[in-house]
């Protein structure tokens, strides 16, 4: 199957950051099929052979294990196009249609890895050059969109030239090797799903949390915040993915409608449990591994008296027969204690205990940084004899040991789906939307709080109060417990 790909925003951090070594790893494991053209698009004028040097330039920035040999890159190179386009230019789009007809590869993805405010131009544009027929797909980065309206009317444009199975909206979440084991525990398991049930836990976790703070990207960040960053995407996309119903298919849309009625049981927000159920912080200066950090208020390109929140926790419900009652926390932040992501289900403890001493309860963690795995906590009798002790033990699965040849990871499966049509992994436009109509309350309510995000201090695991909200059940955070 022979395929175009042309990315847009070809000289931009996101293509040489994620997007190239992704397409690198995916040639260098012969996953990448035959025939394929990569063209990256942008505004100033260079050759092909300066944009493949640009690229090779930027590779010294990637983790040594990933970057190519000066063989590995020379062939490489030889998929790698450019062309020079002003996006708001017709002139350039039928350039470009000429360009991809001359060869009529049986697939043509265009990726847009620009400024989101650019997606309507840029869509309405490749509509008018007749740049949508049935073997094209549009693929379109987060942010979409700041609010429920601002995410309709971008839908909206991209609606009206491409059908919903030709647009591909990226969570890159989605494509992490973590969360399709998520799938794969539950739904290719039988062991887990009778458990699955507000019957057998108490309460589930989602922490994001990130050493890193706001880098290069305070004037976006500023405008965005934790919640629009991370909590209306990542953070709920992993609670579809623990809360949904087993789906009747893996076909995309059998998936993606059990997901959007978990967004659609969520519990609203109303201005008072705004107040009682989120928590937001911004960080001061302080130490994360081990280097000390300025504050983020004194980060390039942030305002200087800014109300941005850059760490978000809450308390949700999932209001169904399955979840009803039972806790959802999501958690997420930069400049905390470390970068590490997972999931935690706590199940609820024994009904009647008979070994003396502590009694845990078991807890399933589904690690998806800083390396994937899953652990799952027991109870188990120490040492022999009359009056033996339980202790807590676990069972521990590294994936990366259990399929060492096998790992992808999400942005290179993302593209590989994209240009095979594989939809799973794409969010659906009403997904997004909901999500948005969630989260909205509380982007309004906190606008309408004079009080401003709580401090916390950098390299810590955020505010106070985030520990208050999740002690007030009688539960803790993972690191505390
Ligand atoms: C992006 C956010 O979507 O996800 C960033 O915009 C964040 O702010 C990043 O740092 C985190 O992704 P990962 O894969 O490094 O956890």
């Amino acid at each position: 199957m022979s395929f175009d790909l042309v990315l847009f925003g070809g000289t931009g951090d996101l293509t040489w950051r994620k997007l190239m070594p992704a397409l690198f790893q995916a040639f260098r494991h012969g996953k990448l099929p035959e025939g394929g053209r990569i063209l990256a698009v942008a505004r100033d004028e260079r050759s092909d052979d300066a944009y493949r040097a640009f690229i090779r330039e930027r590779f010294e920035d990637v983790d040594e294990s990933k970057r190519p040999n000066a063989e590995e890159f020379a062939r490489f190179a030889e998929l790698l196009h450019y062309r020079r386009m002003d996006l708001s230019q017709p002139a350039d789009y039928a350039g470009l249609r000429g360009w991809l007809d001359a060869r009529q590869a049986d697939t043509v993805v265009l990726f847009l890895a620009t400024s989101p405010h650019l997606f309507p131009v840029i869509c309405a544009q490749l509509g008018a050059a007749g740049l949508n027929d049935e073997r094209t797909r549009v693929v379109l980065e987060k942010p979409l969109g700041h609010d429920l309206a601002s995410a309709q009317q971008i839908n909206r444009v991209v609606a009206s030239v491409f059908s919903e199975a030709q647009a591909l909206r990226i969570d890159h979440y989605l494509g992490k090797p973590a969360v399709q084991n998520l799938s794969a525990l539950r739904f290719g398991n039988a062991l887990f799903e009778p458990l699955w049930r507000r019957e057998s836990i108490a309460n589930i976790q989602i922490t994001l949390a990130e050493a890193i703070g706001v880098g290069t990207r305070g004037d976006f960040y500023d405008r965005t915040g934790a919640l629009r960053d991370m909590v209306q995407n990542h953070a709920l996309q992993l609670l579809t993915m623990i809360a949904m119903e087993p789906p009747p298919t893996s076909d995309a849309d059998a998936l993606r409608d059990e997901k959007l009625k978990v967004l659609k049981s969520l519990k609203p927000f109303t201005p008072e449990s705004v107040g009682r159920d989120v928590v937001r912080g911004q960080y001061r200066a302080g130490t994360v591994e081990g280097k000390p950090v300025p504050g983020y208020l004194d980060e390039a390109k942030v305002q200087a008296d800014s109300r941005c929140e850059t760490f978000v926790a809450l308390r949700t419900e999932v209001q169904n027969w399955r979840w009803a009652g039972v806790p959802f926390y999501l958690r997420t932040g930069k400049r905390l204690a470390g970068r590490e992501a997972h999931i935690v289900v706590n199940f609820r403890e024994v009904p009647h205990p008979i070994f003396p001493g502590a009694n845990r309860a078991n807890k399933l963690v589904i690690k998806l940084q800083p390396e994937d795995g899953l652990e799952l906590h027991l109870m188990a009798a120490k040492g022999s004899g009359p009056g033996e002790l339980l202790a807590p033990v676990s069972l521990d699965l590294d994936f990366d040991k259990a399929f060492p040849s096998d790992r992808v990871g999400g942005y290179e499966r993302l593209l590989l789906d994209a240009i095979a049509g594989r939809l799973n992994l794409f969010v659906r436009s009403d997904e997004q939307e909901q999500a948005w109509r969630w989260v909205e309350p509380v982007l309004d309510a906190w606008a309408r709080d004079p009080s401003g995000p709580r401090p916390y201090t950098a390299g810590s695991w955020g505010p106070a109060a985030a520990s208050a909200l999740i002690a007030r059940d009688g539960c803790a955070w993972a690191e505390e417990q």
